[in-house]
């Protein structure tokens, strides 16, 4: 039988606890805000220690998601789901599609798509039960190249407003995760004349990723090589009190979300000089061109709009500097003035 709550957080429009024992479904599906449209963002699937730390990542993930896509200014809110991958045995197609009903419920205020741990086989399942899934086979395709070149773009404009160079020739990028964003982004890097550093926990994709001209790192020091920009493009929280004391590069722009294990770690890198240009301005690749068939944007509508992302960096940069506050303290006031309801400046060009 399927049971729903639905929990009272603070700062959240909903959150649902959805579990049905028989399946060994049990998920939390989040809308942090539809201000400015509805709530998307990703279903994740995943094990997790327990029911506090699924629903910890969920409200993370829908307020960084409320966030990208207010400043990325493109008439959607935040949302997330998380599903817990059961520990034994289960019935993937059953549990999807329990997971598209459930949705469902939620009437279109929530949008789902893929992220870690879910196929776009499992997209097709969840979307047998709701209509309400973006993302899927036939759109733009994979989200990662257009993910890479918004990365570029961000990157491009703090190379020019940090790092006194008119583009990325030359720099040295230490980029940690060779999987599909970071191996895109290794591409378009070295046709830049960009010199690569790159560590993956499967040391083949690294070296690939690096190509012939490019070196590989140690995955538990890629944080650390002396670098212009350093580029988290594997998982969540890398950047801690520890490592953010012991980064190598002048600028941080990467793919992953959620990069800062808590804010404070970027006023710890600012201390040193670091610039850290937040994840949810630099990846937002990923929903534009992810969302752009819900959105009736065509592939050049979409190109133009991550090429915003560096004027929306250029822009939070000249602000920062400005004011003498970090990056990310000028582009969570940027986000939030958009989701207060007043227009996100540079938006939606
Ligand atoms: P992926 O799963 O294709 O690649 C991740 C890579 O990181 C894999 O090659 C894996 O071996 C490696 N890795 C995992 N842990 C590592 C570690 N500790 N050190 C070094 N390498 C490690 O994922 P994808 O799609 O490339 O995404 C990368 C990150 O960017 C994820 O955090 C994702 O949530 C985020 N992101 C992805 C978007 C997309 O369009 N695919 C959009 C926005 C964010």
């Amino acid at each position: 039988m399927l049971e729903l709550h639905t929990r009272a957080v603070e700062g959240f429009d909903t959150v649902l606890e959805a579990r049905h024992r028989a399946l060994g479904y049990h998920a939390f599906l989040v809308i942090h805000s539809t201000r400015l449209g509805p709530a998307a963002g990703g279903t994740r699937f995943t094990a997790y220690p327990g029911p506090g730390a699924a629903l910890a990542d969920a409200l993370r993930l829908a307020e960084a998601m409320s966030l990208k896509s207010a400043l990325a200014g493109i008439g959607l809110g935040g949302g997330k789901a998380v599903v817990r991958q059961p520990p034994g045995a289960f019935d993937r197609r059953a549990l999807f599609r329990l997971h598209g009903e459930v949705i469902d419920t939620l009437a279109g205020r929530y949008i789902t798509a893929g992220d870690v741990g879910v196929s776009l086989e499992d997209l097709e399942t969840i979307a047998e039960a709701t209509a309400h899934v973006a993302g899927r086979a036939g759109g733009l395709g994979d989200t990662a190249p257009y993910t890479a070149l918004g990365l570029v773009s961000a990157m491009e404009a703090v190379a020019k407003a940090r790092l006194g160079r008119p583009d990325l020739a030359g720099l040295r990028v230490a980029v940690q995760g060779a999987g599909k964003v970071g191996s895109d982004l290794c591409r378009r890097l070295a046709a830049t004349g960009a010199r690569l550093i790159v560590a993956d926990r499967h040391r083949a994709r690294a070296a690939a990723a690096a190509g012939p001209e490019g070196t590989v790192a140690p995955v538990d020091r890629i944080h650390a090589v002396e670098a212009d920009i350093f580029a988290p493009c594997a998982i969540g929280g890398i950047l801690t009190a520890a490592t953010a004391a012991t980064v190598g590069a002048r600028a941080i722009v990467g793919a992953a979300n959620n990069q800062l294990a808590g804010p404070e770690v970027a006023d710890l890198l600012a201390a040193r000089g670091v610039c850290y240009l937040p994840d949810f301005l630099a990846n937002a690749g990923g929903i534009i061109s992810g969302s752009a068939g819900i959105l009736g944007y065509t592939e050049p509508e979409c190109l133009e709009r991550i090429a915003a992302i560096g004027r929306t960096a250029d822009e939070v940069l000249a602000e920062a500097e400005r004011t003498g506050e970090t990056p990310l303290a000028a582009a969570l006031r940027r986000a939030h003035a958009a989701l207060a309801g007043g227009t996100p400046p540079g938006a939606a060009r």
